[in-house]
Parts: C-alpha cells; structure tokens; sequence
C-alpha cells in the first residue's frame, strides 16, 4: 500500500505521524511510504533519515497525489479535508464526538476515516493504544511545566537556613495521565494526593507512594470499558468536601478527570480556587474537553486570586520525538491489524477495525 505523510499545520503540533525507524517496517511489510519534506523537523527527524530508511521525500501535493492512505496526527482542519480525495483513507486522531463536523465533511468527501482515538481499551489493542502512549507523556509533561511555574520546589530539603517541606501535589484522575503524573511528581519528591471516583485505582494510587482520598459512596458509580458512565451528583458533591483540605493545602493541582465520550466534569470551581494559596498552579489537562476547572480556558494563562490557571492542549506535542516515535509504533501495529500491502480489509465484524472506522463508503459510522 502506498502511504503518505504530510506535515502538520497546526501551530502548536510538533509530531509527525511517522518515524524513521517505523518507515522501514513499513517497507518492508511490503508498503511504500511518501512524505513530505521537513515533515519531521519539528520532531527532530529530518528527510535525510527517512529517505535513508526508503522513503520517497516528495512535497506536500505529491504526497497528496500519490497516496492511497494517508497517516496523520492532529483532526484536520477544513483546508486539510479539502486536500483528500475520495477513496483515500486517514489514520488519524478524530475525537469523533467532539469533532462530528469534521467526521461529516470527511464522510461527504468519500474519505475512509480510522479514528486512532476510537481504539477499544482490549488486551488485544494494547499495542496500537495513541490515547496511552500519548497521555502517558502528556502527564509527565504536565507535573514538569508545574514544577517549572511554580515559585518553590518539590523535594524535602534541609539546608542550615533551615528546611523546606516539600510540595503538596493534588491530581485529580488516576487514568493514564493520571498514574504518570502521580509517579513524575513522587519522583521529583512531591507529597502527592489523589482523588478518583473509580474504587479500583485506590491500589495503584498507593503502590506508587501517593495518598487516596476516601469518598463514599464509589461502589454505585457506574463504570464501563474503563471509563466512568454516570456518577450520581451526590458523589460529586461528597468527592467536593473529601477533597476540600488538600485542594486549599496545594501547591500544584493536576486535572486529568474524563468520563465516557470524552466529556470533562467540572470539579473546581471559582469559589474553591479563591480559596487555594496564593502562588498555587492548576494544570488542567482537561481543557480541551472542557476542562475539570471552571476558570480553565484551553491555551490561555488565567491567575485568579494568585492562583495560575494553565490548560495547555499540546502537552504531548511538546515532548514531539518521544510522542512522535511511539505514535508511529501504535500505528504501526494498527496497520498490521487492519492493511495488506493491497489495501484495508475494512472487516467491520473485527471489534477493533468496527470500533476505529468511523466514516466509510460516505458514511459516518459512530
Ligand atoms: P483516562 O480515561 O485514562 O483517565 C481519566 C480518569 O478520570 C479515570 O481514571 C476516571 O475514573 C477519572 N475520573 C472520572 N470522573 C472523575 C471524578 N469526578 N473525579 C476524579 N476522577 C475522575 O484518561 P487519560 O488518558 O488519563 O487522559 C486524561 C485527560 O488528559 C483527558 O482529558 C485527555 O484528553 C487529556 N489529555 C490532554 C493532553 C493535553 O495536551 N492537554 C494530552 C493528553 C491527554
């Protein structure tokens, strides 16, 4: 199959959907890979690594032109759908409910569209899972820009001015961003506390050092495929007043919270953040999806009563080799499920090809 991969145009998306070290796996599971010049130099890959490798570097129209799929990182913009053709398919990131225009437009152009978002949480798909190699990163990243904002450090250290106690760390969401947040900041010596509203991750809070915060009540919480269907606002309410004293104690708070389709519960509110010390960070990773605090506002630098208010939506992006090399693993094993070197099966009694095909023949399929 011939595959292409241009470079990303968003402003803040520094990854590239392929790597060097994947295009020769491709190539040699029989496939050809085009792309586009410099478009990996924002990940520090440049063409003379990927022409090494057996890639034809080509410009953007010929990439364009030449490929039967196409792999990408970020939800394309209007010009970016404007730029397929009929009968090509994208591997991408979609969000398929947040974006459904985007799903729609592509649909109407005859585009095939896999949702790399859309992967089922099965052993199975382990391999080919962005969502968590991605957010892995993204929560590392979010507990070291934390740590950078803030105007003391994380660790215990005693010194003969005297001792400085180390950093109160509150991380809401023990998910995948979650638990490497929890282990980036316990590594830089923080006391970290967690609260989260499925009972299960109380275990892997503690065996990595942290602190869970006991609510009532996570018994009745309703939760499928890993992620958490409805919550009754009785919890909500007492999972507010359990976390009270850490959130005001804090130094630096870590959003992660999701439920299922991507939706962010908002669980902070202004009140609660006039009532947080003065020089505190919220990283709200949420922002994208709304955002877990109610002042969050994706991309924009907000202080309330001292308190900073970041929602960076390019955490990932910002560690762009790292993200960029494992992103190509994930789609590499994807395309080993679902291609031959003559094309998509488009199995759709395959769980994990129903689940990823979200626009097929003219049709969105959600
Ligand atoms: P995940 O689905 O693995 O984890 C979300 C966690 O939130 C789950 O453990 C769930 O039980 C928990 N949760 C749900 N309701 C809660 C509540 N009321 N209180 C506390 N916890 C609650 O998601 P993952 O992969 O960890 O991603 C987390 C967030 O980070 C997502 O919003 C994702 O879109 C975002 N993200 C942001 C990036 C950025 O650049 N800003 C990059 C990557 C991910």
């Amino acid at each position: 199959m011939k595959f292409g991969v241009v470079s990303e145009t968003g402003p803040r998306e520094r990854r590239v959907a392929t790597v060097p070290s994947v295009v020769a796996k491709l190539i040699a599971a029989g496939h050809t890979v085009h792309i586009e010049q410099g478009a990996g130099l924002r990940a520090g890959f440049d063409d003379e690594m990927y022409r090494t490798q057996g890639a034809s570097v080509l410009t953007r129209s010929d990439v364009l032109t030449q490929s039967e799929c196409l792999l990408r990182v970020a939800v394309p913009n209007a010009d970016e759908i404007n730029e397929l053709r009929a009968g090509q398919t994208l591997v991408s990131y979609i969000y398929p409910k947040r974006h459904a225009d985007v799903l729609a437009s592509l649909a109407a152009s005859g585009v095939h569209v896999f949702a790399m978002d859309a992967l089922p949480r099965i052993t199975r798909a382990q391999t080919m899972d962005v969502l968590s190699s991605q957010n892995n990163l993204a929560g590392y990243k979010a507990v070291v820009i934390g740590a950078a904002e803030l105007g003391r450090i994380f660790p215990l250290m005693m010194t003969a001015a005297g001792t400085v106690p180390p950093a109160k760390v509150l991380i809401y969401g023990a998910g995948v961003a979650g638990l490497q947040a929890i282990a980036t900041a316990r590594r830089l010596g923080a006391q970290v506390e967690v609260t989260d509203v499925r009972p299960e991750t109380k275990e892997q809070v503690e065996s990595l050092g942290a602190k869970f915060i006991a609510v009532e009540g996570l018994d009745q919480v309703n939760v499928q495929g890993g992620y958490v269907a409805a919550i009754g606002q009785d919890v909500l309410e007492r999972q507010k007043v359990a976390v009270e004293k850490s959130l005001t104690a804090a130094d630096l708070v870590i959003c992660t919270a999701l439920v299922t389709g991507g939706t962010a519960p908002t669980l902070i509110t202004t009140d609660q953040v006039s009532r947080m010390k003065r020089g505190a960070v919220i990283i709200d990773m949420a922002a994208e999806a709304g955002g877990n605090c109610e002042l969050t506002k994706a991309d924009v630098r907000i202080e309330h009563g001292g308190v900073l208010v970041l929602g960076p939506t390019d955490l990932a992006s910002s560690a762009a080799q790292n993200a960029s090399e494992l992103y190509a693993k994930n789609v590499l094993a994807f395309l080993a499920h679902v291609a031959t070197s003559d094309g998509f099966a488009f199995d759709v009694a395959d769980e994990i090809t129903s689940a990823t095909l979200v626009a097929h023949n003219g049709q969105v399929r959600t």
